[in-house]
């Protein structure tokens, strides 16, 4: 079982991201929810997870506000993708749970020192920032850190927020620049992935045929999405981006990749935050990740609403 912390910038997909960890308790235990600004800033993504949580069933969860802009930059974010709320779509109450008391980054050192080393699993689905302060703020936890399951970059299939650049890595590329050299073990899942996991009109179908309040409220969230991304990619669907995250915990032989040497560009502005990952082995620099390339979507949306249900 992973014992994961989510640190996120919710975001419909990274909402969804949560439910499906959330109902997957034999697979994942979810430790806590560190929030991040990215998409929208960082006072409505403290909101937004515990909107998503109380909609899971589970106040109980413990979300922590981290960091409101990144390590070198000013915020970017992305309203002309998720709304001015970062979740629009469904009308979801104003969350009666607590945000904790505490420093994102502090409850990552806390619980990384706490619990047995190598067994907790970090699943950024935002950018770097609260997991970078943390490994700068505590070099010991990185080799307590069991596994970083992240979603962001891109390389083959090129950038959503310039022309070279994922958003999540965009955002703050000093950040992802330290996560990329800490030797921790990483999976990435770029757009080269999610964008094949696209959320047709069929399987927006699915998840509101569900019937429960969280297919009805993820189909709405999903038509959200999609409205934007239909105009600008010419796709039949939006890429679900950060449920790959979670489901890759679940069921990794759905996803392949190249264990391979990714560098994050942190200089140029043309390709600032471009995950430059060497697919075909030609630097001789050392492997740092597992850059995915594919996953088998029928598979994915079908665990995806199966899991859905369960809530
Ligand atoms: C990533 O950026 C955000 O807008 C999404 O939530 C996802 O994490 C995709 O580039
Ligand atoms: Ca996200």
């Amino acid at each position: 079982r992973h014992r994961i912390i989510i640190d996120t910038d919710p975001g419909q997909d990274d909402a969804v991201a949560i439910l499906l960890a959330l109902a997957s308790p034999e697979e994942i235990e979810v430790l806590g929810i560190t929030a991040v600004a990215g998409n929208v800033p960082l006072a409505l993504t403290a909101l937004n997870a515990r909107k998503v949580c109380e909609l899971a069933g589970r106040p109980d969860v413990k979300v922590f506000a981290g960091c409101d802009r990144p390590l070198g930059r000013e915020l970017v974010t992305a309203e002309h993708v998720h709304g001015k709320t970062g979740l629009d779509g469904p009308v979801l109450p104003d969350p009666e749970m607590p945000l904790q008391d505490g420093h994102a980054v502090d409850f990552i050192i806390d619980t990384l020192r706490r619990e047995p080393a190598g067994s907790v699993t970090l699943c950024p689905l935002g950018p770097l920032t609260n997991i970078a302060m943390a490994f700068e703020k505590a070099p010991d936890i990185m080799e307590r850190v069991r596994e970083i399951v992240l979603m962001g970059g891109a390389y083959f299939q090129v950038g959503n927020i310039t022309p070279a650049a994922e958003f999540n890595i965009f955002v703050d590329p000093q950040a992802a620049k330290i996560v990329f050299a800490s030797g921790v073990e990483i999976t990435v899942m770029p757009l080269d992935v999610t964008h094949k996991a696209l959320v047709t009109k069929a399987r927006n179908d699915a998840f509101r045929a569900i019937g429960n309040r969280v297919g009805v409220a993820v189909a709405e969230m999903t038509d959200f999405f999609e409205r934007f991304d239909k105009e600008k990619y010419g796709s039949e669907g939006a890429p679900l981006h950060d449920p790959c995250v979670t489901a890759y915990l679940i069921r990794p032989d759905l996803f392949a990749g190249r264990h391979i040497n990714v560098e994050i560009e942190t200089m140029s502005e043309l390709t600032m935050g471009m995950t430059v990952a060497d697919w075909w082995r030609v630097s001789g620099r050392a492997p740092n990740a597992t850059f995915m390339g594919d996953v088998d979507a029928d598979g994915f949306f079908t665990l995806l609403t199966e899991r859905l249900a369960r809530l």
